[in-house]
């Protein structure tokens, strides 16, 4: 039923679709036609008692509203009238610690299908921005501190919400790494920095997965505000990438009328604060061109026309509630870190488990997101308590279940069964950046339960890293993220084997806070309004490995109820030339089928201009092995691959000279190496 129907809306979609230059030829005809009033109307959103999130349309031309809806976590609530539900997916960041573009394409498409049918037609989504500090109030909302992975996870999140006929908008453009003072604090990054770390996803989710739109942020990138900042928005964005998108503001991120104009913003969303009759009289002033409105007025319509927006829409289906639960259960369990077990405590095996006491705050409520603009009213929830439950046989598990707030009948209830499973973590939310500590008095229940039954498990449910003070106290530590509205099911599933974990760390897990750029206040959050990005490329594990600082758990680490391993590397290269074949072999070593995460890093030979961190990204694949099998893996390098972003060419230029293959299963366990030169 599901499929059939969204076949009849895929070959709606190729009916209706146009090529670029068909639907730009169109657009041009149609803003021919409008008056200055009726333009002035399409360049910005509306809200009042019936209106929020659309940008009204003409019907005396045949100009259909656009219903803009939220976003990276699944179908938000939000826009005029009742409040709508929605799958909850698992965190995007989750999303993230898959390692599979595959999940993202899915993820992004059943989303986007969800937000279509609440009427929508832009999904304000994905959120790419790096994760710079774990701190950060988003970062569950994003793919965490990486550019290559960043980038790998956005452009297949955007290919599926765009076959689902929704325009993907990428957001947010550029840099809005930090909630503290968000929408005033001064950024100060060098154009380097820039350009291999905080600008990389949006050039692939341009050149690559043709995103339709893309968001300006809150913060000032330089000095000057990003919905205003023509060397982004018109010079690389538009000129250098060919954007052929258009750009809408974050809620209430536009500061001008005639400098936003120029400098390439299109809409200005949520009301017409400055691109309202204030644009209007700059336009018959003759201070902004009408060849400015009329351009912004073509990228937005044009694209309107190529995803078929201006064809009768066809009548919105209900969303299949369990069919998309079931793929957000499945994504969820995917997603999921193991981080530690010792003695292979996990997973519990329930044919002999006698007793087990559940115990935390997040044990009995489900963990479905965070908070903010991508909040999602779910449609139904699996709690934890519900799904360890059914997951169990009653008859052979005693069980009992705590919220933990007393600490103390908690530890005694731990003591008298044989496992105690502590679930804690917290509700991070955009709007505000949070401390590395696990909220209340959570550690203090992890150790007291620690204590009182030395095989404690800790599921941890968290938006961003998170700090371990009781670490070395517990054999075993699931990071499950926020799994979504099936968050019981999903953890269930993993922690009694009937998943084999593979999620992988998108960022690195620190020790403690001073190892993270807020012990400089001016790197983070700031001070006098101003945050200096002086640490440059020295971002989450390239920070680490330049310092030699020892995290908790590195970026791409994450264990398996299998042992996986890894030999016989080849490079295969036309000598000297930046295009390479790496090749080697994953074995699975262990008793049980599972999938392992092959990743392989680069260390760059000296440049003059400044070296790069000891070790980047540069590809991975994500690989299903049963019980003895082995498989060989190519992964290819290409000239960005061996390139960095030249400060006196401005361009990117390939390095010259011995480049460091590695090949393992994180940043910081690679036992594959080779050298390939670069001449
Ligand atoms: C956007 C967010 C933005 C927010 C403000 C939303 O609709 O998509 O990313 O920051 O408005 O809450």
């Amino acid at each position: 039923m599901f499929v059939a129907a969204s076949l009849a809306s895929a070959a709606l979609a190729q009916q209706t679709r146009m090529t670029h230059e068909q639907a730009v030829a169109r657009a041009r005809r149609l803003v021919a036609k409008m008056t200055l009033d009726e333009k002035i109307a399409e360049l910005h959103g509306i809200h009042d008692a019936d209106h929020y999130r659309v940008i009204p349309g003409i019907p005396r031309l045949g100009i259909p509203a656009l219903h803009m809806t939220n976003g990276p976590a699944g179908a938000g609530p939000g826009g005029a009238g009742p409040q709508k539900r929605a799958t909850a997916w698992p965190s995007p960041l989750a999303l993230a610690a898959t390692w599979d573009p595959d999940l993202s394409r899915e993820y992004g498409r059943l989303a986007a299908e969800e937000a279509r049918a609440f009427g929508s037609r832009l999904f304000e989504s994905p959120d790419i921005n790096i994760a710079r500090v774990p701190q950060g109030g988003r970062v569950f909302e994003s793919y965490g501190e990486d550019p290559y992975l960043d980038a790998r996870i956005a452009v297949a999140n955007i290919e599926g919400i765009q076959s689902a006929g929704e325009l993907a908008n990428v957001k947010h453009f550029d840099a809005n790494n930090q909630e503290t003072q968000r929408f005033s604090i001064n950024e100060i990054i060098g154009e380097r920095a820039l350009r291999e770390i905080y600008l990389p996803a949006f050039e692939a989710s341009i050149k690559e997965a043709h995103s339709a739109s893309i968001m300006c942020a809150y913060p000032r990138l330089n000095g000057t505000f990003n919905c205003e900042n023509a060397p982004m928005l018109t010079g690389i964005l538009k000129k250098e990438w060919g954007f052929q998108g258009f750009v809408v503001s974050d809620w209430g991120a536009t500061h001008s009328t005639v400098p936003s104009a120029l400098a390439g913003l299109d809409v200005e969303m949520p009301t017409g604060r400055y691109f309202g009759d204030e644009l209007r009289k700059a336009v018959e002033s003759g201070q902004v061109p009408m060849t400015a409105i009329d351009d912004k007025l073509v990228r937005r319509f044009a694209a309107m026309i190529e995803f078929g927006l201006f064809a009768p829409e066809p009548a919105a289906k209900p969303i299949p509630a369990f069919e998309h639960g079931a793929v957000a259960r499945s994504i969820a369990e995917q997603a999921m870190v193991l981080l530690k077990n010792d003695g292979n405590l996990l997973p519990l095996d329930r044919k002999t488990v006698r007793s087990i006491a559940l115990i935390g705050p997040w044990a009995v409520r489900t963990s479905t997101g965070g908070g903010g603009s991508s909040h999602v009213i779910p449609l139904y929830t699996v709690t934890p308590n519900d799904g360890l439950q059914a997951a169990l046989d009653l008859e052979i598990t005693r069980f009992t279940v705590s919220d933990g707030a007393d600490i103390d009948a908690a530890a005694a209830a731990a003591a008298r069964a044989q496992i105690a499973i502590v679930m804690v973590g917290d509700q991070d939310s955009e709007g505000r950046d949070q401390s590395l500590d696990l909220p209340e008095n959570q550690n203090r229940l992890v150790a007291a339960v620690a204590k009182a039954n030395p095989k404690t498990i800790v599921v941890v449910k968290s938006g961003s890293a998170v700090l371990m003070p009781w670490i070395d106290q517990v054999p075993a530590v699931l990071e499950a993220w926020y799994p979504g509205e099936e968050d019981g099911a999903a953890v269930a599933a993993v922690l009694l084997g009937d998943v084999n974990p593979c999620g992988k760390l998108p960022l690195t897990f620190p020790r403690s806070a001073d190892q993270t750029l807020a012990a400089n206040p001016e790197q983070y959050p700031g001070v006098n309004g101003e945050a200096r990005y002086s640490e440059g490329l020295e971002v989450g594990y390239r920070a680490y490995a330049a310092r030699s600082m020892q995290p908790q758990f590195p970026f791409g680490f994450g264990l398996s109820y299998t042992q996986f391993r890894f030999d016989s590397i080849s490079v295969r290269q036309q000598p000297g030339a930046a295009n390479a074949n790496v090749s080697f072999t994953v074995t699975n070593a262990g008793q049980r089928a599972g999938a392992e995460v092959a990743q392989l890093y680069l260390g760059f030979p000296p440049i003059e201009e400044g070296n790069e961190p000891p070790l980047q990204l540069k590809g991975f694949r994500k690989v299903m092995l049963a019980p003895g099998e082995s498989k060989t893996i190519t992964l290819s390098l290409d000239p960005r691959s061996f390139s960095y972003w030249s400060v006196k060419a401005h361009a990117w230029q390939v390095a010259h000279g011995d480049f460091e293959v590695m090949v393992g299963d994180s940043s910081a366990n690679t036992p594959l190496k080779a050298t390939l030169t670069i001449r």
